[in-house]
């Protein structure tokens, strides 16, 4: 399955697909990594594995458009969402015409957003965790094809339930990626059905 990563910073998901790719573990392929921000280290970290990386500036009025051109032009068969900064409007969900995927440092519903790690451990909560989703037109919202829970514990700080967190990010994120490479995915309203392996 042929994979269009949209990344705007560091991008150890990103690296987590790439490695699961390349090492032969999940019948997928980056195809395309495309950022909006110029120095991300996602592109980087692209490159260094011979995948093609573009930046496109933000600022141009045809952004979504452009995103949509080179996804199109790569053949991107589902696109992944892998620290994106950006909403994507709803002509860009109708026009992509693939499933989006995101992934996000919560057990969704709870802590849509930004610096949802940092909010549960102020919450109180005592599982924390991380969901792979389907893109809809709200924020973090989408049907659910992965979870993670992680604990959380009495002396964590935000940067150390994000690096658990992370962990299981980078395990779920290939993982969820397999499912669609398989078919296996049936979506019925909010609810993603993950169908057993074909024997
Ligand atoms: C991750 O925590 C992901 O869940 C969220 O943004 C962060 C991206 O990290 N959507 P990275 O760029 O993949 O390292």
């Amino acid at each position: 399955m042929r994979l269009g990563v949209l990344a705007s910073g560091r991008g150890t998901n990103l690296q987590s697909l790439i490695d699961a790719c390349q090492g032969g573990r999940i019948d997928a392929e980056v195809v395309i990594v495309l950022s909006d921000v110029a120095d991300a280290p996602a592109l980087l970290r692209a490159r260094r594995r011979g995948i093609p990386a573009l930046f496109i500036d933000p600022r141009e009025e045809n952004f979504e458009g452009r995103l949509l051109e080179a996804l199109s032009e790569a053949r991107a068969e589902l696109i992944c969402l892998a620290g994106f900064v950006r909403v994507l409007s709803p002509s860009f969900l109708k026009g992509a015409g693939v499933p989006i995927l995101n992934i996000h440092p919560s057990l969704l519903p709870a802590f849509r957003g930004l610096r949802a790690q940092q909010r549960a451990l102020e919450y109180g909560v005592k599982v924390a965790g991380c969901t792979v989703h389907l893109v809809d037109e709200k924020v973090d919202h989408g049907p659910i094809v992965i979870q993670a829970p992680v604990p959380v514990f009495e002396d964590d700080t935000p940067e150390s339930l994000a690096e658990r967190i992370l962990r299981e990010e980078h395990r779920i994120y290939p993982e969820a990626v397999q499912f669609f490479a398989e078919g296996r995915v049936r979506v019925e309203g909010r609810r993603a059905q993950i169908l057993p392996r074909r024997p």
